[in-house]
Formats: structure tokens, sequence, C-alpha cells
């Protein structure tokens, strides 16, 4: 399948909506050592882009996500988010999934669901009707009665996913989302969200391990170098989305991931290396 080189802007958008300019996040561990994390990232999304961020254990991923998010304090640099600058979180704005489904047990998926808007002083009637709205987005208002034990845990993620909609954020920043999912489940899971983000246009930062996860969500996948993280290299994917699993097969698909491929494998190497010397050097932060 050759490039499209008709892609037009409406799949890319002008504006950048997120930024960040010389982001480093530098952190003290207990025994005293110095931790860079996160170093000099320059980085514009776009509004409605969909970009994956992929790089070796410990690299610093997760970091530049809460960066973005205004869940850490930069060391230097600056994030902003429509124009303004972001210091701490926006739960109106920008809204976080994470690896573990942060379900409270003992609520109901529609009193999970509820939270947000809850705490933002929303009234029952409306509040519900929101959640209900964004469950059935995620194919699940058929148990809004159901507790987080009896669902499995696409499922449980898939209530995570609706109650980060709920607000309304415009930011939706994840954090390796179908990490402890099996394969075939976050398949499904990345085309359910692939067709959630093409119906809310919201534009997704979104952390993975998976190479075919990354290629297939993203309009542009960002591989972070060893630590301190760096933004190594930009490959764009350039395929219409929302994408149907025929592109898992395809030339395109294979080909991208090979590139991604190699440009990781050689940061997780560097990584060992860098994890090597700390340990050596009694430091080990991990
Ligand atoms: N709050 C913290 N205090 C000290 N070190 C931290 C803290 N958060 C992360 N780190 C360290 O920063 C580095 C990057 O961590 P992280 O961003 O979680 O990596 P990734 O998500 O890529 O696996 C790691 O060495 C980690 O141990
Ligand atoms: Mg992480």
């Amino acid at each position: 399948m050759p490039e499209d080189p008709t892609r037009s802007p409406a799949g890319r958008p002008g504006s950048e909506i997120l930024t960040a300019s010389g982001v480093s996040v530098s952190f003290q561990t207990a025994a005293g050592a110095r931790i860079d994390a996160v170093d000099a990232v320059d980085l514009g999304i776009h509004e409605g882009e969909f970009v994956s961020i992929i790089g070796p254990s410990g690299c610093g991923k997760s970091t530049l996500l809460r960066a973005f998010g205004g869940l850490t304090r930069l060391s230097s640099g600056t994030v902003t988010l429509d124009g303004e600058r972001v210091v701490r979180p926006q739960p109106d704005k920008i809204a976080f999934v994470f690896q573990d489904y942060t379900l409270f047990p003992w609520r109901t998926v529609l009193a999970n669901t509820v939270m947000g808007l809850q705490f933002r002083g929303v009234g029952r009637r409306e509040r519900e009707e929101t959640a209900r709205h964004f469950l059935q987005l995620v194919g699940l208002d058929w148990c809004a009665g159901s507790f987080p034990a009896e669902l499995s845990g696409g499922m449980q993620q898939r209530v995570a996913i609706a109650r980060a909609l709920t607000m309304n954020p415009s930011v939706l920043l994840m954090d390796e989302p179908f990490g402890a999912l099996d394969e075939q489940t976050r398949t499904l899971l990345g085309s359910e969200l692939a067709r959630i983000v093409e119906e809310t246009g919201k534009t997704v930062v979104f952390v993975t391990h998976s190479l075919a996860e990354a290629v297939f969500l993203s309009d542009r996948v960002l591989v972070m170098s060893a630590r301190p993280g760096q933004i190594k290299d930009v490959v764009e994917v350039p395929a219409q989305r929302p994408r149907d699993e025929s592109f898992l097969t395809s030339e395109v698909f294979d080909r991208l991931r090979r590139r991604i491929f190699s440009s990781l494998i050689e940061e997780v190497h560097r990584q060992a290396a860098v994890n090597e010397e700390y340990r050596r050097a009694g430091t080990s932060d991990s």
C-alpha cells in the first residue's frame, strides 16, 4: 500500500493543542542519587492527533506523560495546553487512564463511572445520564449495576475509559492502559479505542510497550531513547484512521513496525547498560 499523499489536514489538524518545550524532569532517589528521567523534550501535539510513545522500560515514558498532565514538577521547560501553562492537574481538560484500572471495588460500574462528575458537583440525574451515555459508547451499559470483580480486565479498563470520557477532557493521557491484558483482548480493545477516539475527536497521548498497538492506533509514534529520555525518533503512520484489522497484516504496517523495532531495540540495549552502571554504582533505583 503506497503512502497516501492526499491525507487531508483534517486527519492532522493544524493547531497544536499540547506542547512541551525543553521539558526535563529529574528525581532525587532516597539514596541521594540524581535520576534524570526526561531530558529537554520538545514536542507539539495536534488537536485530534493520536500519538504513541514507545521506549525501553525505565526510560521516562510515564514521567513525560505525567509532565503533560501536570502531575509532576518539571526541572525545566514548560508544558502548555491550548496555549496555557500546565502546572497542576486539570481534570476538566486532561484525563488519565492508567494500566491498573483504578476502579473502586465497592462501587458499581455506574457509581465508578459517575465519580469524576460527582466530585465536580454535577447533580445525580445528569451525572448518571452522562455516565450511561459513555458506558454505552464503550459497550457496557448493560452491566451498570455490576461490581468490578464481576468484570474481566478488558471490561474494567473500558469502564475506566468511560469514566475518563465523562469529564469531557480535550486530551486523554493513557499509560499502558492495555498492559495487563492478554494479546487478543488488547487487539479488540485497540480497535474499540480507535472507534471511540474517532467518535469523540479526542487528542490522545498513549504510552505502550506494544509496537503493533502503537502503529495500529497512531498518527505518529515517538521512540524514546534510553534514560534520560529524549525523543529519538518520530515515525509517521501514513494511513487514514480509524483503521480496520486488515491494516495489521498490511505491508505498510510491517515496514513501520520493523523500522520502529530497530530504533527501539538499540535503546533497549543502551538502557540495560545504564541500569547496569547504576547497579554497579550501588545506586540502583529499581
Ligand atoms: N517519583 C520518583 N522518584 C524517584 N525516581 C523516579 C520517580 N518516578 C520515576 N523515577 C525514575 O525515573 C526513571 C523513569 O521512570 P518512568 O518514567 O516511570 O519510566 P517508564 O515509564 O519509561 O518505564 C526511572 O529510573 C524511575 O525509577
Ligand atoms: Mg511507565
